[in-house]
């Protein structure tokens, strides 16, 4: 069974094609992130523009590579949130208008849920990606960091799962755009941020954790103890104007509290999975979203758990619409009833 999946939550237009949920047949993606770095973050109107200009171009050109015609694809995944709703809608609209023209079975899609489905594609025809070699098991206990979310989710089979705890402010991914815009390291600040860490002494700072109930996490405090490290490393108070800091920190100043703050940030994740894992004894954990990218972050994983770990590739991790697609094909398999094409609404603020 091949499946479209049409992806558009935030900066990224994508689209995929992906048979039976795990073999890669096409992945393509364009970003607007370029036109968005000049402002330090995503700029919902310019990304919404821009989804609209290359989403038709995008559809055909993951058609095209997947040497697939209309005729071969037996479904469309989109996601209808959680994500910005003026580039949610480009996306649920292409996908609803090539569902109802070519009478396509229709599967709305939650882009956080999607994001985990990146660990169950194992197979690529696309060059260049590096894929597990086996799907998860369950029960699975998926650790989600991206932009906009931090959650551990416990899954005891496809679309079946709990949400063990999440973020309560800032989400891990948002806390490493603000500390690189303390520090004037170019968006998206994750990569920049890890770029930077690799010179710097990760123990040069103690961060503060937040401690907070359950599995729960809070970075917004973290984020404000970085400004005043920064502060305190120029010389200034703590009214100084956090936006001419980056010119009066040295670049090993920038670098030490990069290293410090990414350490903290991926200990207090990976302090609450290990709960989580020894708690829930699953039989497999993976890592989803932009920030389950960073080498850094899977090199301290995989040393804090007693099992062996597989990644995603790191291109897969990000926005696309493969995972879309992959999780379009096990909620159709499960018989899940389809979404009609002439209703579907989006839903900016959609939760797990
Ligand atoms: O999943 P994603 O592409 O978009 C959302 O759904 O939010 O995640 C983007 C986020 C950004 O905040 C970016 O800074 C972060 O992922 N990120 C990283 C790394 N690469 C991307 N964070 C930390 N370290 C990285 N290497
Ligand atoms: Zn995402």
């Amino acid at each position: 069974m091949k499946i479209l999946g049409i992806e558009s939550s935030c900066d990224e237009t994508a689209a995929a094609v992906v048979e039976n949920g795990s073999k890669l047949l096409s992945n393509v993606v364009a970003s607007s992130m370029n036109i968005h770095a000049k402002y330090g973050g995503v700029v919902p109107e310019v990304a919404a523009r821009s989804h609209i200009e290359v989403i038709i171009p995008l559809v055909k050109e993951a058609l095209s590579n997947a040497n697939c015609s209309w005729y071969d694809i037996d479904a469309i995944a989109v996601t209808y949130g959680a994500g910005l709703s003026g580039s949610l809608l480009i996306g649920v609209l292409a996908a609803r208008t090539l569902a109802i023209a070519l009478n396509k079975p229709l599967q709305r899609i939650n882009h956080v849920e999607a994001h985990v489905y990146a660990n169950f594609l194992t197979e690529s025809v696309v060059p260049g990606l590096s894929m597990p070699a086996t799907a998860p098991d369950f029960p699975m206990l998926a650790i989600i960091v991206s932009g906009g979310h931090s959650q551990l989710a416990l899954f005891k089979g496809h679309g079946n799962y709990t949400l063990l705890g999440q973020t309560q402010d800032d989400a891990i991914g948002e806390a490493f755009d603000k500390v690189a815009k303390i520090l004037g390291l170019p968006y998206p600040g994750g990569p920049s941020i890890e770029r930077i860490a690799a010179t710097g002494n990760e123990h040069a700072y103690n961060f503060p954790k937040a401690k907070m109930s359950g599995y729960d996490f809070s970075f917004s405090g973290p984020k404000t103890a970085v400004l005043r490290a920064a502060q305190a490393a120029a010389g200034e108070s703590f009214d100084f104007p956090s936006i001419f800091l980056p010119e009066r920190l040295k670049m090993a100043q920038k670098a030490d509290i990069a290293a410090s703050f990414q350490r903290s940030a991926f200990e207090t994740i990976i302090d609450k999975a290990k709960q989580a894992y020894l708690e829930y004894k699953p039989v497999s954990v993976v890592l989803a979203g932009g920030v389950a990218s960073s080498g850094k972050l899977r090199e301290m994983l995989s040393s804090a758990m007693s099992i062996s770990l597989a990644y995603p590739d790191p291109k897969l991790c990000t926005d696309n619409a493969a995972m879309v697609a992959s999780l379009g094909y096990y909620k159709l398999k499960l018989s899940e009833n389809t979404t009609d094409p002439f209703t579907l609404d989006v839903a900016p603020s959609l939760s797990m």
